[in-house]
């Protein structure tokens, strides 16, 4: 089980105190509380990116990173992860196509099929869900969260470099991107279709009523602690029969214990 930030003392002792008071003055300056990350992974690249940028230990860092704004902002984009691609792993799309959404759109009979994308990065998965619905034949609603702005702001321009673009098929190219400069923008259409917030899966309200909940590639940096609180409000989260799809490496063990159960590899639905 990963540690976590839970006794001081102990995290003293295995990372140094200098490292617990710049957990302490993080979460000050960002809202970020690196105690639901599982913490021996974070340490250390932490230490790697804190070495690279030439400080030698993590209290005089964290005084540069209370001075200036751009080095908290690089430091946030690190710690974030926010590596993200439009229908990332093809085969729990095509899943999610062929066998979650038509149910999902048939019940909500032309009213929007609302769905959630919990840590939508710059937006790939977002506009992707969008695509999907769209698709199927409904009227999507698509609510995209991440606790780093910079994505968020990437998000809502919605313009892509023809390699982020990589994994969209022509024809979706063709309906729902257009040209923009050397890469491609959303269409209007996509755009209608999706909004960005700023949300911290781990401290904020989840939104209800939702057909669709995707968190995917998210939970992997999470404390099981951590993992196991956000499990709990995606689940919440839905409708009695809505669906939740996860990560192709994080399939939720205990399925039941969050009152949903197994529809296919990835996907949970609430009973
Ligand atoms: C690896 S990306 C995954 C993006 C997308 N879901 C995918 O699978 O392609 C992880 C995202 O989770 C976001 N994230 C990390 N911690 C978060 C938190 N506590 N609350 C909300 N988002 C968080 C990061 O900012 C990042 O954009």
């Amino acid at each position: 089980m990963a540690k976590e930030l839970i006794d001081p003392k102990d995290d003293i002792r295995a990372y140094g105190a200098d490292y617990v008071h710049f957990c302490l003055r993080l979460k000050k300056l960002s809202g970020i509380d690196l105690s639901s990350y599982k913490s021996r992974q974070m340490h250390r690249r932490l230490q790697n990116y804190r070495n690279r940028l030439g400080f030698s230990d993590f209290y005089t860092f964290s005084v540069a990173l209370q001075k200036d704004e751009q080095k908290l902002k690089g430091l946030l984009d690190f710690i974030t992860i926010n590596v993200s691609e439009f229908f990332r792993n093809p085969e729990q799309w095509r899943i999610l196509r062929e066998s979650v959404l038509p149910t999902l759109v048939v019940y909500r009979s032309g009213q929007p099929v609302r769905v959630w994308s919990a840590g939508s990065s710059a937006g790939q998965e977002a506009y992707s869900l969008a695509i999907s619905v769209l698709e199927a034949g409904g009227v999507p609603k698509v609510l995209g969260t991440d606790i780093d702005e910079a994505s968020l702001k990437k998000a809502r321009a919605g313009i892509y470099s023809s390699e982020e673009i990589k994994g969209v098929s022509k024809v979706y190219l063709t309906r729902y991107f257009e040209p923009h400069g050397d890469g491609y923008r959303v269409r209007e259409i996509l755009r209608r279709a999706v909004a960005f917030e700023r949300g911290n899966l781990l401290t904020d309200e989840y939104p209800n009523d939702l057909d669709l909940a995707v968190c995917r590639n998210v939970l992997i940096y999470f404390t099981d602690q951590g993992k196991q609180r956000v499990l709990r409000g995606l689940a919440d989260s839905l409708r009695r029969g809505g669906v939740l799809f996860t990560g192709a490496t994080e399939p939720v063990f205990n399925p039941a214990s969050y009152g949903l159960s197994q529809m296919h590899p990835f996907f949970y639905q609430r009973s």
